[in-house]
């Protein structure tokens, strides 16, 4: 069996776990990553699309934001669409300058990836049988694992999960250790990546009777879709003639707006869920991302929450392998939850606002047309949606 010793074993080469490797590489803390699935499917794995400002303003100034830049779109306003009218929300206005970029998780990740492959970092793909252990106070962590069948022992000073929501790590938790909040949503979203030019220069988010659309990007010759389906719809259900003209009813409220189409290149459907642990953390465990939560889509927050646990984490890292200090490990929960129940509030919110579920009356829905009227009309209000959707400040 191979022995490896390093300073944090990482389990997941998300975007959690691959932006934590990278920052604490610049900072001299050593780490090894261990991820299940092979390096083409996590590359090639169609995901988030939009960026927040301070997630660009990290990858750029730690240096992995340079293709970024390069081919990155950026987006100073996107649209609301209901009542058969567009809403312009100024992000840039409304922020003071603050913006969203969209790229691709996947690139996210291939950037990240080459990297820390080019600094020497240690990813192990395709690793079968990933377990924890010994990461009880006191204990010695080890993360145990089969890199081509062989048994690899992979000891370290602390576990950082990040290894999504159906990963090992917070399973391995001991029971009553922690508390989960959760709630789930009567829909999924039918998501496709067309072959085509975007049909307008920025989002658009369709309220609709007959159930949310979304318009994104991903360059622009690729035009994102989605649209809200029954939870447990199957995508054999959906021929690429029937979701067109389903996206073409939801977004042709406005007058003379057609939809550009499209060779359709990716299909799926996401289920919608919130859900939360507390604590993010235990003995010598620190969970991220969507091992610790899952935010509903609507407000782009996925990406970009698990970026921001990982930036505690790191910082919590580095202070402790130059100091000794375990003040800001024993905050890191406490540190994030602020922000994952911000957002989580966010995400509930635009999800609540722009989707039917199914048992309104009339009454909520001139309640829900009344909100989007009133979040469009008050700047006091576009302003608290746009502080949201271009990301909070991170805190201390
Ligand atoms: P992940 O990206 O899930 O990374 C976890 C990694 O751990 C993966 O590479 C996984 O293969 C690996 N792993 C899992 N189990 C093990 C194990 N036992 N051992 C080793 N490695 C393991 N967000 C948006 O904002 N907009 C979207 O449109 C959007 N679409 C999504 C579509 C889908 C199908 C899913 C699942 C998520 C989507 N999200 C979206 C959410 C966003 O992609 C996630 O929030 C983000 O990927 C979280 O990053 P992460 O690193 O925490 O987790
Ligand atoms: C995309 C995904 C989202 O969840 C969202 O709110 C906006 C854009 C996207 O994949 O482009």
């Amino acid at each position: 069996m191979a022995s490896i010793r390093t300073q944090v074993g990482i389990v997941g080469a998300g975007p959690a776990g691959l932006t934590l490797a990278h920052l604490l590489h610049r900072r001299g803390v050593e780490s090894v990553v261990v991820e299940n699935r092979s390096r083409e499917y996590v590359q090639e794995r169609v995901r988030a699309g939009v960026l927040e400002q301070g997630t660009v303003d990290l990858f750029v100034a730690t240096g992995v934001g340079e293709r970024l830049q390069r081919e990155g779109l950026v987006h100073r306003g996107i649209e609301l669409r209901f009542a058969h009218r567009g809403h312009r929300i100024d992000l840039d206005d409304l922020t003071g300058g603050k913006t969203i970029t969209i790229y691709g998780q996947n690139r996210v990740i291939e950037d990240l990836t080459n990297a820390r492959i080019a600094a020497g970092g240690r990813i192990f793909f395709a690793a079968e049988e990933v377990r924890i252990g010994g990461f009880d106070d006191g204990g010695a962590p080890v993360i145990r694992f089969r890199a081509d069948g062989e048994p690899v022992e992979l000891q370290c000073d602390f576990i950082a999960g990040c290894d999504g929501f159906h990963g090992v790590c917070r399973p391995s938790m001991p029971a009553g250790s922690l508390t989960a909040f959760e709630r789930q949503y009567p829909f999924g979203w039918l998501g496709i990546l067309a072959e085509v030019a975007p049909s307008m220069d920025e989002l658009i988010y369709s309220r609709h009777e007959r159930g949310f659309a979304l318009h994104s990007m991903r360059s622009p010759q690729i035009t994102r879709l989605y649209l809200q389906v029954a939870p447990d719809e199957e995508i054999s259900n959906w021929p690429d003639e029937r979701i067109w003209e389903e996206l073409q009813r939801r977004f042709e409220t406005v007058d003379g707006f057609t939809l550009n189409r499209g060779p359709v290149i990716q299909k799926g459907i996401t289920p919608m869920h919130s859900f939360v642990v507390e604590p993010m953390q235990y003995g010598k465990l620190f969970l991220a991302g969507d091992a610790a939560h899952i935010v509903p889509p609507t407000g782009a927050k996925g990406l970009n929450l698990a970026i921001a646990d990982v930036r505690v984490l790191a910082r919590a890292f580095i202070e402790y392998y130059r100091s000794g200090a375990r003040e800001r490990l024993e905050r890191y929960s406490e540190i994030c939850l602020r922000r994952v129940w911000k957002v989580q509030r966010f995400s509930w919110w635009m999800t609540s606002m722009l989707h039917r579920f199914g048992d309104e009356n009339a009454f909520d829905e001139r309640r829900q047309l009344a909100e989007l009227d009133y979040v469009t009309s008050s700047r006091a209000a576009s302003q608290s949606l746009a502080e949201n959707y271009v990301g909070l400040p991170m805190e201390d």
